[in-house]
């Protein structure tokens, strides 16, 4: 007779699988300053996230990727060696000391994150995959270093990031963020509401900031006196939200978003929609990302975001997301 032990070891165990998932993210404060070394502040969005999961595939199968979003599957190594899939497994793999592209696993990526729209979506897949990666070995790995390694991939896609994306994706928390600082988590005093509006309108950042730098080149000093007055709205703008001043962190956006204006990241929609938000009842609204498209936020209470989202769907925004900060973190 069979016994009960034995029949165990003969029904194969499931494919392991790990999975790693990472929120989106919004720029409160600073983008594109924060390029030139000046503070920005930043928080994610959970409402978006991007998925990762790692299993055990048959022997010879190499390392193949599944992504989903766009139904295709193959194997990493067909990946040209820059291509930021690629490279954020390879990091992953070099950093848990795994021999480059030898096991045999299928990762499987979906992400509910717009591309290019300024929601961080870049950072997230990374993220995922570094997480759902360091838990198929059976490690565990700090937020820094997997923001560190997220950094690696994000050169690929942005040329010259601030790192702030890898940062407040990795960390998943509020962060005060600048170049070469420890990130500091930013404390809410006040829960805070925000409806994001999506232009739709893709905008690669390393464009965006290429063409910011080549302008700046030109008159280096009338640029970096705006990027001045962004970092001291992200500074009074960081007391603002520790205090929970939501109308001074309002008009603080509003201003942020006219010297981004200014600098010519913004675009006749965008301006148009931060109007409309703030004629709708926000404390302030503005550009959020690299700009030119992608997205917009409006700070507001949970009462107004509904018709603050209404008026912007009015306008063509694509199902405006509502998202809360919560109070501590
Ligand atoms: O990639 P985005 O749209 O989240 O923009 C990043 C913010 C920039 O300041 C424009 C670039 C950077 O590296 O910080």
């Amino acid at each position: 007779m069979t016994t009960l032990p034995e029949i165990e070891t003969l029904i194969p165990s499931p494919p392991k699988s790990t999975t790693g998932t990472a929120p989106g993210k919004i720029i409160l404060f600073g983008e594109h300053s924060v390029v030139y070394g000046r503070p920005a502040l930043a928080v994610p969005v959970s409402q978006v996230v991007a998925t990762c999961v790692v299993s055990q595939a048959p022997k010879g199968t190499g390392v193949k990727i599944n992504a989903k979003d766009i139904d295709k599957q193959y194997q990493v190594t067909d990946e040209k060696t820059n291509n930021p899939l690629r490279v954020a497994v390879q990091v992953a793999l070099d950093y848990l000391d795994k021999s480059r592209f030898l096991d045999d696993i299928t990762i499987t990526i979906s992400s509910t994150i717009p591309m290019a729209s300024g929601l961080g979506s870049g950072a997230a897949v990374s993220t995922a995959i570094i997480r759902a990666l360091a838990q198929h070995y059976e490690q565990s790995l700090e937020s820094r270093i997997i923001s560190d390694l997220v950094f690696e991939v994000e050169k690929l896609h942005h040329g010259t990031p601030s790192g702030i994306d890898n940062t407040v994706v990795a960390y998943n928390q509020p962060v005060f963020f600048q170049h070469a600082q420890p990130t500091v988590p930013l404390r809410v005093q006040e829960p805070l509401t925000f409806v994001i509006g999506n232009t739709g309108i893709k905008s690669p950042t390393h464009k965006v900031v290429g063409d910011l730098r080549r302008r700046r080149e030109a008159n280096p000093q009338c640029y970096d006196q705006m990027f001045d007055k962004m970092a001291s709205l992200a500074m009074t703008a960081r007391t603002a939200i520790e205090t929970g001043n939501l109308a001074h962190i309002g008009a603080c956006m509003t201003e942020n978003h006219q010297l981004l204006d200014q600098i010519g990241v913004s675009s006749i929609i965008l301006n148009e929609w931060v109007e409309i938000a703030n004629r709708n009842g926000a404390f302030g609204a503005k550009l959020s990302g690299a700009g030119w498209g992608g997205n917009m936020i409006a700070l507001t209470t949970s009462g107004q975001a509904e018709s603050i989202a209404r008026a912007l769907s009015m306008v063509g925004a694509e199902q405006p997301l509502i998202t809360q900060v919560e109070k501590g973190y």
